[in-house]
């Protein structure tokens, strides 16, 4: 798609141009209205961290599609294995039927997963359906009915997922009632700590909230099957909690008994660059969550568990398209790929972005907070660095200010961006994101 003569980005129509403009009065007319489009943006086609719209737009993305294109936009191996199996077969249900594809896809998982085998994996299409099945397996497992999330966690969207996400009312109003059991505590923000107070001890504070109130005023720890807890709180603002919550949460766990499930759906698959973020902190959970960034773009999600804890009968839980034989393949090559490089490419090109993002704080006062592993990274936007207020409506101005300057990013939380590029961001694509978020903090105002 791109030569060397063009520029990324190249923004040569007035947004949406006249196609964009049109498919999106379409889609308004026929399309659900409960997706979240923060600007209009109709893709063409795409390839590595590049996208070009229907009006011919050239666009740097540093979103990868919500953290989902983890080897750029496709891939060619990725795309090789895909039309290889689809030429074999395109679905045989590997509820009822074997395939071979998703067997090595197992056992590739179990090499990879953050935990000492053995392993089994149950498989999905979805974030989502990732974590139903962790929480279910806990349940079937322990014997407990109780689950314990975080206040801005994010899990997905049906009942089960949705009844753990505390991250904006908008997901739960008039979905309630949510399923019983579920207790929330609160997730260690290190930026909005009380002043004076270490990370840790934030930390500490975090885990003292579930011994010393849920356990003493609500429900008892023998009550509580699984913990659920993102590494890195995604939706919620790209929030990095110190490793000492995630290292005492494992702790607690362990000595009531507890499930520890970590959903890396956002997370894992190579973006912080480590295969998995909870192997930062050196923690090994009983179950992890995978999604997005699994199979490239195909729809994949996978519970990977202890082979002692999966250990539910024939029945108790499957899906009739979970784990594709054409998502398995997608899978297999990304694997390859992140192991090949592309995971050391986010942690390197992660570090430079990182460090260039951090730069823009000495020149804009809006940006009270960046923060990040590999290519994950957060800016927090505030009006004022000492009350922390939350500049919302300023983050929305510049996710479309980027949009405007061909840049494509994400909001997060209530006041941050996210950069969640495809993991083979270049050094100078990242300069090239710096530079117009430059332009675009430049451009707006502080109320
Ligand atoms: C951490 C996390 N878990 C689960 C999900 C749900 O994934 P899906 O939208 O594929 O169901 C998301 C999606 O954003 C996520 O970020």
């Amino acid at each position: 798609m791109r030569t060397t003569t063009t520029t990324v980005p190249h923004v040569k129509t007035v947004l949406p141009g006249p196609k964009a403009k049109a498919i999106i009065e379409r889609d308004g007319r026929v399309v659900s209205p409960s997706y979240t489009r923060d600007y209009p943006f109709v893709i063409a086609k795409g390839e590595g961290a590049v996208v070009e719209d229907v009006d011919g737009n050239v666009f740097l993305d540093c979103t990868a599609g919500i953290a989902v294109t983890s080897t750029g936009h496709s891939h060619p191996e990725v795309v090789r294995a895909i039309v290889e199996q689809a030429q074999t077969f395109l679905h045989m249900s590997g509820t009822d039927f074997y395939y071979e594809r998703q067997v090595r896809l197992a056992e590739e998982l179990s090499a990879i997963a953050p935990m000492p085998g053995p392993h089994r994996s149950f498989f999905g299409n979805s974030g989502t359906e990732a974590n139903e099945a962790a929480l279910k397996l806990a349940k079937y497992y322990t014997k407990r009915h109780g689950i314990i999330a975080f206040y801005g966690a994010f899990h997905g969207r049906t009942m089960g997922s949705l009844s753990v996400t505390a991250s904006k009312v908008a997901q739960r109003r008039g979905f309630a009632p949510m399923v019983p059991g579920v207790y929330h505590a609160p997730y260690p923000d290190p930026y909005r700590a009380p002043a004076g107070a270490s990370p840790e001890a934030c930390a500490a504070e975090a885990l003292r909230f579930i011994e010393q109130q849920l356990f003493v005023h609500l429900v008892p720890p023998d009550e509580i099957a699984a913990v659920i807890v993102e590494p890195i709180q995604g939706e919620g603002g790209y929030i990095v909690p110190p490793h000492a919550f995630l290292q005492q949460l494992r702790e607690l766990t362990t000595r009531y008994g507890i499930l520890l499930v970590v959903d890396e759906v956002q997370s894992g698959m190579g973006r912080t660059g480590r295969m998995f973020a909870v192997e930062h902190a050196g923690v090994e959970p009983d179950i992890v969550t995978i999604g997005k960034g699994i199979a490239s773009g195909l729809p994949l999600g996978v519970a990977t568990a202890r082979a002692d804890v999966m250990s539910w009968p024939p029945g108790s839980h499957a899906s009739t398209f979970g784990g594709n034989p054409v998502a398995c393949a997608a899978a297999l090559a990304t694997i390859r790929l992140l192991r090949e490089g592309v995971m050391k490419n986010a942690e390197v090109v992660g570090a430079h972005l990182l460090e260039g993002l951090r730069g823009l704080m000495e020149k804009h006062a809006l940006v009270g907070d960046v923060r990040g592993r590999g290519l994950m990274i957060g800016l927090e936007l505030v009006r004022d660095r000492q009350t922390k207020e939350r500049a919302t409506d300023e983050r929305n101005a510049l996710v479309r200010g980027c949009f405007e300057r061909g840049l494509l990013v994400l909001g997060a939380g209530r006041n941050a961006i996210r950069l969640s590029p495809p993991l083979v961001l270049t050094r100078q694509q990242a300069d090239t994101a710096v530079e117009i978020l430059d332009q675009a903090l430049g451009a707006i105002s502080p109320r």
